[in-house]
């Protein structure tokens, strides 16, 4: 069950004033330039004719989505649109009844999610996910035990490769959390910090596995104004400083505005537009969406 709900009418109709995010600083256009020479080399991730049901609703219908390296990719659309399905398809929790993933050149008919630190995606959940009993610094690097290569007898003695990993991981949890100025709570028990820093410490979990690719679900529900702005700064810095692709989910149309290079439009489980902000914000298709108008009235309006 979700935490916070966002009926159409309430989302209706300030997309086309809000400030959009500057092409020119992402990175996007040379992008764009490399995605036109040699697509496959450039895409990170991709999704073709991908369907999902439960019983009888279906929560996805033949979703093409391309993703290129180093993009923002922002998946946006009302409550019950497909969006965490779509998530829970890339990282392996679903497998879809048709189409398949295309990860770094691999093609997937389910993403294996015992392998998926290893094909470089980390996660955050829609609802906090955090061990709240343990310190921010435990959190974090919990998340780093996939990159342990140590041997059993080597991890129990503590001796050899486990010693060196076990500095290794405390030093890039360290540095991560500075990163994302967590730094006088290092030591805190994750329950105790308020909502907005528990989310952040979510992030700090998943950048520390070093993902090529991060999916975010609704990082910022219910934070403050002041708690969304830092977390904006926080991944926008995570993929210019790293080069994270990201997949973001957010309710907020502002912050999906101001942060995303392109954003795909859901709407009862079908993708209804997909483009730069400018382009989304003035597509008739999601204004009618988030204005609640019928979507058999209005075809598929997107492109890939
Ligand atoms: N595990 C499940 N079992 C049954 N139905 C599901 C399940 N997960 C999702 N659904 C249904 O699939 C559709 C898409 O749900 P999904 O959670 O992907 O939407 P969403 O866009 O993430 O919505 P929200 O904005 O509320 O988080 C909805 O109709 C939902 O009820
Ligand atoms: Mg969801």
């Amino acid at each position: 069950m979700n935490q916070y709900f966002y009926p159409r009418s309430e989302l209706r109709a300030t997309i086309a004033n809000l400030p959009i995010h500057a092409e020119r600083n992402s990175g996007l256009s040379s992008v764009r330039e490399h995605e036109k020479g040699n697509s496959r080399q450039s895409g990170a991730l991709a999704l073709s004719g991908i369907s999902l049901s439960f019983g009888g609703v279906t929560a996805l219908s033949e979703i093409d989505l391309n993703i290129v390296s180093g993009e923002i990719r922002s998946i946006i659309g009302p409550n019950g649109a497909g969006k965490s399905s779509l998530i829970n398809i890339i990282s392996g929790v679903y497998r879809p009844d048709s189409g398949h993933i295309r990860i770094n050149g691999h093609t997937y008919q389910k993403v294996p999610t015992h392998q998926l630190a290893r094909l470089g995606i980390a996660r955050t959940f829609q609802n906090l996910a955090l061990f709240k009993g343990l310190s921010v610094l435990d959190n974090v690097k919990i998340s780093r035990v996939h990159h342990s290569r140590a041997t059993f007898l080597e991890q129990i003695t503590g001796l050899g490769r486990a010693r060196r990993e076990e500095t290794d991981s405390l030093n890039r949890s360290n540095a991560i959390i500075d990163f994302l100025d967590l730094g006088d709570v290092r030591h805190s028990l994750a329950g105790t910090l308020s909502y907005g820093l528990q989310k952040r410490v979510e992030l700090a979990r998943a950048l520390v596995a070093e993902p090529k690719i991060l999916l975010l679900d609704e990082p910022m529900a219910g934070m403050t104004p002041a708690d969304k702005q830092d977390l904006t700064g926080f991944i926008r810095a995570a993929r210019d400083q790293f080069g994270t692709t990201v997949v973001l989910i957010e309710h907020d149309i502002g912050v999906v505005m101001g942060l995303s290079d392109r954003i795909a439009v859901l709407d009862y489980g079908r993708k209804i537009a997909d483009g730069t902000p400018a382009e989304v914000r003035s597509n008739q298709a999601v204004i009618d969406a988030y204005m609640g108008i019928d979507h058999e009235e209005n075809p598929t309006g997107g492109s890939n």
